[in-house]
């Protein structure tokens, strides 16, 4: 039988190298917090109850940012280093047999077959642990990996208490490791604050494994890119283009067709289906799901929303929190807020906003209008200009269109109000009272034409008339 797998992602430093009001592993990258990133590797790896995060630093919020269910939280009321964080867990964790990884919360980009690996090579090795180690151009900030002449790992000293000759070392600590989990229980009182931080370093575990006679085996990594840790915001800036990098060679090997990829933004929780298009500078964010034959027009914004197959939406158009119907056109220039549904084939053409909006099966809105708070029916035809009035400065109130509704140009429905099944509302009307099914509303002043008024009225007119009409 394979042995169990714990791990222990480090979540608790606020990381004050990123100069935020906010905890590190709570800014994003892809779209994701720093620490939705790990969990989620971590997941592909153990079961929830084996999983555990220390916190810290906006205990709650770091909580909150891990959606999974069923993880453990292990509390480190004072950040005093990465072997202190390790420390709180013991009383929790020091029952549990087999192997422990430990991953740091700051470090998103490690894969879940790099992880595998590692634990396997753990699996079968006598080493008291194997840790991820890679080679970089500039390992400045890192701790770097001192090797012993059999090529195991001697000790990891940190960037600030390294010697000259030390900081010239290029292959650094990824902050990833798989322990023994016995021993690592065992050892871990042993490091102190002895160095000019005065911080409990986690690496300093390497050479107390090794005067009790146990190896460190380093796995060390070609590809650097997937254990870049994140401390500044330059660091974060660089991690999250990697991220959007990865996401779009996935969907593109999927049968997603991306033009001008480095110009897109698509969050590491969107699902685009095959045969989609999406045109350059497009931002498809947040828990978005596309349908297949989809386009998503240039600098259009999608977030949160459910789009059926062969929608299309048009350039410059925003579509939040709303779900659209399969064959549906949006924009361009065209706004769907919160809780908007367009169902099939419905139409929202240029410069039309919805809110908490239905607009049915087939319906069309194509220009210059704002339905709020409205359940619109089928087959409707919502003229240029609309504007439903759903605020009487105090509360919001509803409109109800029914089927087969024909509402002209420029109308205004004040609301609470409902519209019958195939009524008609004239353009221009204002309209207060509710309309029956079938019948034609109009709400505005008679046309009145006053014979002759214009010419009386102009001066020129009046001291040289024609005398006759102009062809
Ligand atoms: C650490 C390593 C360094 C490695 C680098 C890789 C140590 C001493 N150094 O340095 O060798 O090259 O990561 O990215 O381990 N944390 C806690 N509690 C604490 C302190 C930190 O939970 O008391 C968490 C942080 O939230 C963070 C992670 O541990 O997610 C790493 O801490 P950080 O301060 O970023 O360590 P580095 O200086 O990057
Ligand atoms: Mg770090």
């Amino acid at each position: 039988m394979d042995t169990p797998l714990t791990v222990v992602i480090l979540a608790a430093g606020l990381g004050t190298r990123m100069k935020s009001k906010k905890a590190k592993v709570l800014h994003q990258a892809g779209g994701r917090a720093l620490i939705g990133h790990v969990a989620g590797t971590a997941l592909e790896l153990t079961s929830p109850d084996r999983i555990f995060v220390v916190v810290g630093s906006q205990a709650e919020q770091v909580q909150a940012a891990v959606s999974a269910e069923g993880l453990g939280f292990i509390h480190q009321a004072e950040q005093k280093g990465t072997g202190h964080a390790l420390m709180v867990c013991r009383e929790r964790l020091a029952g549990l047999p087999g192997l422990l990884a430990v991953l740091y919360g700051d470090c998103p980009l490690l894969s879940t077959a790099t992880l595998r690996e590692l634990v396997e090579r753990q699996r079968n090795s006598t080493a008291a642990a194997t840790v991820i180690t890679t080679v970089l151009e500039d390992p400045a900030g890192y701790g770097r990996v001192l090797r012993d002449e059999s090529g195991r790992v001697r000790a990891i000293v940190e960037q600030k208490a390294a010697a000259p000759d030390e900081l010239a070392v290029r292959e650094i600590n990824s902050g990833i490791y798989c322990f023994r989990a016995d021993l690592l229980w065992k050892h871990i009182d042993e490091i102190r604050p002895d160095n000019p931080a005065r911080e409990y370093y986690l690496t300093d575990i390497v050479e107390i494994f090794g005067r009790a006679g146990y190896g460190v085996e380093p796995f060390l990594l070609a590809e650097p890119a997937e254990v870049l840790g994140i401390n500044t915001r330059a660091e974060l800036a660089e991690v999250d283009r990697i991220c959007r990098q990865r996401k779009v060679r996935e969907l593109m090997l999927a049968g997603v067709t991306i033009e001008k990829p480095e110009t897109v933004t698509i969050d590491a929780g969107a699902r685009i289906g095959a045969d989609t298009v999406v045109e350059p500078f497009a931002q498809i964010l947040g828990r978005t799901a596309i349908g297949e034959d989809c386009r998503i027009g240039a600098c259009s914004i999608v977030r949160d929303s459910e789009l059926a197959d062969r929608v299309e939406v048009r350039p410059f158009s925003i579509i939040e929190g709303s779900q659209v119907g399969a064959e549906a056109r949006v924009g361009p220039y065209a706004r769907l807020r919160p809780g908007s549904r367009l169902g099939a084939g419905a139409h929202v053409g240029n410069f039309v906003e919805l809110k908490q909006t239905r607009l049915g099966a087939g319906s069309k809105a194509n220009h210059l209008a704002y339905l709020g708070d409205a359940e619109i029916g089928d087959g409707v035809n919502v003229g240029a200009g609309t504007i439903t009035c759903n605020y009487d400065g105090v509360e919001k109130h509803p409109t109800k269109i029914g089927n087969e509704v024909f509402v002209g140009s420029n109308a205004t429905l004040v609301a609470p109000l409902e519209l019958g099944d195939g009524c008609y509302v004239g353009a221009g009307s204002v309209v207060t009272d509710p309309v029956p099914p079938q019948a034609l509303a109009l709400g505005r002043a008679r046309q009145v034409n006053k014979e002759g008024w214009a010419r009386k009225r102009r001066p020129a007119a009046r001291k040289n008339p024609p005398t006759e009409p102009r062809p």
